[in-house]
């Protein structure tokens, strides 16, 4: 107890010690006659920022940084990156004649500022905006600054701080990632405009480049549609400038916000936000963030595209692969060729849609010239491959030409971002021409704004409202339902896909007249549908009701739904390992959150492969769900005299009983599972020396310590044993036969992301069922939000 006592008035004493000698410190500004000692700080006048003396990672080498006060891991700029101090005596002065130094052992001088010419009173102070300056006197204005660490970034863009170049000068300003954790030194990963041409962003890895950003357009980097996006949500402001003297990005600083851009060590350029109160940060944005982002992936005069896995890279028009059968291997980086030459006088021009402009530097630009003007332009040129506007501002202004080859082009139609309602204005339209090939940029109203949601919605945003669609807005959109556009048959009604008049592409649900609904109550139930968000869960944009036409809109998802992926030779090989895991985590997660996190606690009651859809990350989401909830209100809780729900998933207890409880979608997630890893469907799954079903056969399997028998030969031998048993095991447990004994989702989500031992399932339900109708056509129905007519079924009174 004694003992305890004075250790503790001793703490409390060196609390106080550090806390005078910290106070005696907090200041933003010295003078030649002070210096600043290792534990001493500078602090900037609104306590935004402090410097001093830091050992990064586990090193024990000292350096002076800068960093946010309420966040001391974040370092944002550091004076000496190359030369660290080896002990805890380092001095930081400013000298007479204005010079920052930094000295080991006291006179020897390890890093300086440098000096344009000499102050009568230096002074260096650190601002608010993080910018550490000397300045002559108490003047304020940025005129006066003899020195700025603003013009010497390390791995971070403060608000403020220009990333490019002043020709006049020669200064540059660029972003070096560290070289590790431990060591801030300029690693490999360069992130700068580079003037050449048309100055354009990049990201270098060595001499060679990992990111192209692009050309500013006049509003955002063309390789960056998320910009505009993040803007307008109110997240951060920029402005771009190029003139004759320089060219640069910088950041604006924002009120409510703070926020960085940095490029880390892996090369990904990653910007940041939180607000001035939380030491929480949230990344807003990062690059590259898919494959087509990469450089050049698709070699000279292809576009990339995600949508399709397995064409990653198409020729443009007129353009042929250059190495065919490299091609037909997947072996994109050989690019095209020109099917024919054409004659340079008698060159046509095709247009292009929705395509991030080929590397410019090579280009030349003409800020004056119209559209019109920069074909002749072209014509005259044979060397001239392409033009554009170099702006896409007011319908399109300036002139861009591109001489050689069309390198590093994607296509952006990106189904699965959501665009706010207010955004939809479309006037970003740029054209680039090709002789044979133009290329035009009509901008699909794109977002990256998901993965801010992600963040933020879970912490509550309540009062959203949803788009009621007007029904003549979504005749158009699906062509009045025309069959051209049905993806398929859902449970509770056909599916159309559709595209609004801005581009966006939707999946309407007509839903069955006969719900029994009235509008305002439908309203009401949607509306609070909509407000589930979750990352692995369809995002319900909005519903149209007019009579008793009711609709739900939801986000198109181009990947298509599971089965269409695991059950098929082919397109099995697409899912490797690593993703079917993601994916059984993903579903694992969504239903978590319906049954637990969200506060509508939903049974889904028609989990299937069909049923969980896949963004163009073949990221999963679960649709439908909450619909069963929605058009029979009252079936939430025990038993339900109406069964819905697709044989083969169904537990035992609610196919015979008519009850179910999230214990019921647990099963089905199980064998969700188990379909997932063998990659063979549970119904109509056949073995010729048993007649158990998939269930049953992974079970004996598991039994006979023989789970390898069980994987998928789509997956080689390419994945980790462990985790392939543990999720066999995981889905075994989840069809137990009583309800009772199967684990809840987060039991689930827990086990699946941890290697404690598990319990031993015991027999699982409906391991043997042979007299349940065959499922006639298990089609793999191509869409979302479809769950297979034949399959889903619904039988009244099963009590
Ligand atoms: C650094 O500043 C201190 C006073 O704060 C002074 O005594 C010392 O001589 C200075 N060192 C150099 C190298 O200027
Ligand atoms: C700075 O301003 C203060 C008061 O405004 C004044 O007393 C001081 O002499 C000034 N110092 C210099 C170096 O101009
Ligand atoms: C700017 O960068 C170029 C090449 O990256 C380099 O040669 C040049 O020295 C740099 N200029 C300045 C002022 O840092
Ligand atoms: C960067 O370049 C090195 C050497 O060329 C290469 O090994 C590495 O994979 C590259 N890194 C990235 C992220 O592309
Ligand atoms: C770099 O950023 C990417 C994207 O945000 C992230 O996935 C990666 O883990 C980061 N790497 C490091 C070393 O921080
Ligand atoms: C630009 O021109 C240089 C020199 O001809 C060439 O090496 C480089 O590949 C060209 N870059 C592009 C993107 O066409
Ligand atoms: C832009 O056009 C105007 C009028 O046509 C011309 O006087 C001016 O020199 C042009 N500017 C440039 C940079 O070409
Ligand atoms: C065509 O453009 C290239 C690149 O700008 C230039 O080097 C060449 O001289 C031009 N040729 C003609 C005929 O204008």
């Amino acid at each position: 107890m004694e003992r305890k006592s004075t250790e503790g008035f001793g703490m409390s004493f060196l609390s106080m010690l550090v806390f005078v000698l910290v106070a005696s410190a907090a200041t933003d500004t010295i003078t030649p006659s002070r210096s600043i000692i290792d534990r001493e700080t500078l602090v900037s006048s609104d306590e935004t920022f402090e410097l001093g003396f830091f050992s990064p990672g586990s090193s024990t080498k000292r350096y002076l940084g800068i960093w946010y006060k309420v966040s001391p891991e974040t370092v944002v700029w550091i004076a000496n990156r190359e030369a660290p101090l080896l002990d805890r005596f380092g001095v930081l002065n400013v000298t007479k004649e204005g010079t920052i130094i930094l000295l080991q052992e006291k006179t020897k001088i390890i890093w300086s500022s440098s000096r344009i010419r000499t102050p009568e009173n230096p002074v260096m102070q650190l601002l608010d905006s993080g910018n550490l300056i000397v300045k002559d006197g108490n003047g304020s204005g940025s005129a006066n600054f003899l020195w700025q660490s603003f013009d010497y970034p390390c791995d971070t863009l403060l608000p403020m701080m220009k990333l490019g170049k002043n020709f006049i000068t020669g200064m540059n300003w660029s972003l070096s990632s560290w070289k590790s954790p431990n060591d801030p030194a300029p690693g490999q990963f360069l992130a700068l405009i580079d003037p050449k041409g048309f100055p354009q962003l990049v990201v270098r890895n060595g001499s060679g480049i990992l990111y192209r950003g692009g050309s500013w357009n006049g509003e955002r980097f063309t390789g960056t549609p998320d910009l505009k996006q993040i803007e307008s949500a109110n997240l951060f402001k920029f402005e771009f400038e190029l003139n004759r003297n320089e060219v640069y990005y910088k950041g604006e600083p924002y009120p409510a916000l703070i926020s960085r851009l940095s490029v880390n060590q892996s090369g990904f350029l990653e910007r940041y936000v939180r607000t001035k109160q939380s030491e929480l940060w949230m990344e807003i944005y990062s690059a590259p963030r898919d494959e087509c982002d990469y450089y050049a992936v698709c070699g000279a005069y292809a576009s990339c595209n995600t949508n399709n896995p397995a064409e990653l890279c198409a020729c443009l028009a007129g353009f042929e692969p250059k190495y065919p059968t490299e091609w037909d291997r997947l072996k994109w980086s050989g690019g095209c060729i020109r099917m024919t030459t054409p004659a340079c006088q008698d060159s046509v021009f095709t247009k292009h849609n929705g395509l991030k402009l080929p590397d410019t530097s090579n280009s030349s630009f003409f800020k004056n010239m119209s559209l019109k003007e920069c074909q002749v332009e072209c014509s005259k040129n044979c060397s001239c491959t392409a033009y554009a506007n170099s702006d896409i501002r007011n319908g399109g202004m300036g002139c861009l030409l591109w001489f050689g080859d069309l390198i590093d082009m994607r296509i952006y139609i990106d189904g699965r971002l959501v665009v706010r309602k207010n955004s939809s204005k479309n006037k970003e339209v740029a054209i680039i021409v090709i002789p044979i090939a133009i290329i035009g940029l009509v901008w699909g109203g794109i977002v990256l704004y998901l993965r801010w949601k992600k963040h933020t919605k879970q912490g509550g945003e309540n009062d959203m409202e949803l788009p009621v669609f007007d029904l003549g807005t979504i005749v158009k959109a699906t062509d009045n339902f025309s069959d051209n556009n049905k993806l398929g048959q859902g449970g509770f009604g056909p599916v159309y896909k559709g595209t609004l008049r801005e581009g966006q592409e939707i999946a309407v649900k007509r839903l069955s007249k006969s719900s029994g609904q009235g509008s305002e109550e439908f309203k009401n139930e949607v509306g609070l549908i909509a407000k589930l968000q979750h990352r692995n869960l369809v995002r319900l944009l909005g519903c149209s009701v007019q009579g008793d036409e009711k609709m739900l809109i939801y986000e198109y998802m181009p990947n298509k739904s599971l089965d269409y992926f695991i059950f098929d030779q082919t397109k099995g090989k697409i899912l490797d390992w690593r993703r079917r895991m993601h994916i059984i985590d993903g579903i694992a997660r969504g239903l978590l959150y319906l049954h637990q996190d969200s506060r509508l606690r939903i049974i889904h009651r028609d989990l299937k492969a069909s049923n969980v859809l896949l963004d163009n990350d073949m990221c999963p989401k679960i649709s439908d769900f909450g619909m069963a909830r929605t058009i029979w209100g009252d079936q939430t809780e025990a038993n339900t005299n109406k069964v819905v729900g697709t044989y083969g998933y169904m537990p035992p207890e609610y196919a015979v009983d008519g009850l179910f409880s999230i214990k019921s979608d647990v099963f089905s997630f199980g064998v969700l599972v188990l379909e997932i890893i063998s990659g063979k469907k549970n119904r109509g799954f056949f073995h010729p020396e048993h007649s158990h079903n998939l269930v049953g056969h992974a079970w004996k399997l598991l039994m006979q310590e023989k789970p390898l028998q069980f994987v998928d030969c789509n997956l080689g031998d390419c994945f980790v044993l462990c985790e392939v048993i543990r999720c066999i095991h995981v889905g075994l447990l989840c069809v137990q036969k009583r309800p009772e004994d199967r684990p809840n989702m987060s039991s689930v989500v827990l086990m699946l992301g941890s290697e404690n031992p598990l319990p031993q399932p015991k027999q699982p339900g409906f391991f043997t069922e042979r007299n349940l109708p065959e499922s006639e056509s298990y089609s793999s129905t191509h869409h979302e939000l479809a769950s297979v007519n034949g399959v889903t079924i619904s039988c009244l009174e099963a009590r």
